[in-house]
């Protein structure tokens, strides 16, 4: 079976973004592969953190993955910092990896912008990223397209590192969707999706509120021309709001196109305001029940043995390959 490891930042307003460039292939891939699930709060820290928030989105970020249908039974669900390795192998990784490649990754050159100075960590963020990998002989990882510089990153260490010493690393490749892959805002379909973005209409949180749900597609930036038609490059919004309904809703594009021919947008954005709360629904539901719930924490402890046994065999070849310690 064919190794599956990804990841997620545990920082809140987990969106229809993540859930459809990420989260929706954690569950489609459990069946037939071996998971590997992680909430990683040491990327959080990149950027400064209310230590209580953390803990609580931590925690936030695990239910969603049990409330989208990640089942523990299948797969491993853990949180980063309980399993050492992943600092451990980040640093042996920092000394194969180059200042040059790592100014050239856009997410640190937008986070990083117009600061004097940034934290070496959102410097070295994605060669940790390649670490969470790397440790696991992951085979395959799903994401949106917004991680692709990142797992070229990653696929370059491992193959340097890997034509310099022994052969250490599996060589892994990235998953994107063909239409969940890249989520835009709701408010400029120019941009992508994000968490962090001060209008809350921007985005639909996982576990919005039906009332904030309409408000925020009947808002939702479109254009003039009053015709529901796919056209990413003229017609940015209504081809994400298409994109959105078609994933949620299995139709595809075209049949969508048709439905809506000779309707306004109005009608359109309605029933797409009912396909995303009625998506949506169980998720809260299922959220609600686990989010508080002690299974929650055995369920993370659990993971965490789990996930630390495959890493420490790693961690034992990658020392050994490096002449590192003594065992
Ligand atoms: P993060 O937490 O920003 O996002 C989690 C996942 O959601 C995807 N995503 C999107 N997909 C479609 N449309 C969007 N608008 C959108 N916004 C976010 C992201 O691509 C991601 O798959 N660096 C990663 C976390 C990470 C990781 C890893 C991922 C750390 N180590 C190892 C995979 C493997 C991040 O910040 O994701």
């Amino acid at each position: 079976m064919k190794r599956v490891f990804s990841g997620v930042q545990p920082t809140g307003n987990i969106h229809l973004g993540n859930y459809l460039g990420a989260l929706k292939q954690f569950v489609e891939l459990q069946d037939d592969h071996e998971c590997i699930y992680c909430i990683v709060d040491m990327h959080a820290i990149t950027v400064p953190q209310d230590p209580k928030e953390l803990r609580d989105h931590i925690l936030d970020v695990a239910a969603l993955y049990l409330a989208v249908g990640v089942d523990p039974k299948k797969s491993i669900v853990f949180v980063q910092s309980d399993v050492p390795g992943h600092a451990e192998l980040s640093w042996v990784l920092t000394c194969n990896s180059y200042t040059g490649e790592l100014s050239r990754m856009t997410q640190f050159k937008d986070k990083s912008k117009n600061k004097e100075s940034a934290p070496t960590g959102l410097f070295s963020y994605p060669v940790l990223m390649a670490a969470d990998i790397l440790l696991y002989d992951t085979d395959i990882v799903p994401v949106g397209n917004d991680q692709k510089q990142h797992i070229e990153l990653c696929r370059d260490i491992a193959i340097r590192i890997n034509n310099k010493y022994k052969k250490t690393f599996v060589v892994p490749d990235g998953r994107f969707l063909k239409e969940g892959a890249r989520i835009m805002a709701l408010d400029d379909p120019t941009k992508k999706m994000s968490k962090s973005a001060e209008n809350i209409h921007s985005r639909i949180s996982l576990l919005d509120e039906p009332s904030k749900i309409k408000k925020s597609i009947m808002k939702a930036t479109t254009d003039s021309d009053g015709v529901v038609r796919f056209d990413v490059e003229n017609k940015p919004g209504i081809s994400n709001l298409l994109n959105i309904y078609s994933v949620l809703s299995g139709m595809t594009v075209p049949e969508l196109e048709a439905k809506y021919e000779g309707k306004g947008y109005g009608d359109f954005k309605k029933d797409l305001v009912e396909v995303v709360v009625e998506a949506l629904a169980p998720i809260k539901e299922r959220y609600e029940q686990i989010r508080h719930s002690d299974e929650l924490i055995e369920i993370l402890k659990d993971g965490a043995v789990r996930a630390d046994a495959i890493a420490k065999q790693t961690m034992k070849r990658v020392k050994e390959n490096f002449g590192l310690g003594i065992e």
